[in-house]
């Protein structure tokens, strides 16, 4: 495995994600919308470092089960428990790959008619970026491939806790 992302890093690209958001949503009171499991981490320090009134919850969905390649569908496991009608809503991914799970959350949020919708990601594949710049809203870090761990983010539910981001080494 090799590091790619130090403890200091993340914390910095976590900071200055809050700066933005914290700006744009003054006086806002939003509901960030961790999708899980590979987002605990990231929206855990995310909430601290916005230090501004805000809701939390969560929504489970599945897309990989336990491989590195998607399967190309994404299940939901656990819904949003929170009324979000009328709520600005910010949804927290760990990592953007394909923008599947992304676009069938959005379309799934939108159906409950918030206040406005946008997504905030620590991390998403380069590729994405450059051919859908739109899909994130706020982006901690654009990627290249490789299967990354670490920060919350497993490969076969291991690999949570690791305090970095790692990239799994080709097999
Ligand atoms: P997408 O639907 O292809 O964008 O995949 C997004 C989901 O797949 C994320 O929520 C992650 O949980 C998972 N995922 C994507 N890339 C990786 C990776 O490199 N490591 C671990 N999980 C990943
Ligand atoms: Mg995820």
């Amino acid at each position: 495995m090799k590091r790619i992302l130090s403890r200091r890093q993340l914390q910095y690209t976590v900071g200055g994600l809050a700066d933005h958001i914290r700006a744009d949503y003054a006086g806002k009171r939003p509901v960030l919308i961790g999708i899980l499991k590979g987002s605990f981490i990231f929206l855990a320090d995310l909430a601290r470092e916005l230090n501004m009134p805000l809701e939390i919850d969560f929504v489970t969905v599945s897309s990989y089960g336990q491989g590195q390649v998607s399967k190309g569908e994404v299940t939901l496991i656990q819904d949003v428990t929170a009324d979000i009608r009328d709520r600005h809503v910010l949804l927290v991914e760990d990592i953007v790959d394909s923008g599947l799970t992304l676009a069938w959350l959005r379309r799934h949020i939108l159906g409950r008619s918030p206040a406005s919708l946008a997504v905030c990601a620590l991390l998403a594949r380069e590729s994405i970026v450059t051919a859908r710049p739109d899909v994130v809203d706020y982006l901690g870090r654009a990627i290249p491939d490789g299967f990354v761990v670490g920060y919350g983010i497993d490969y076969g539910e291991d690999y949570r806790y690791l305090p970095d981001i790692w990239v799994l080494e080709e097999e």
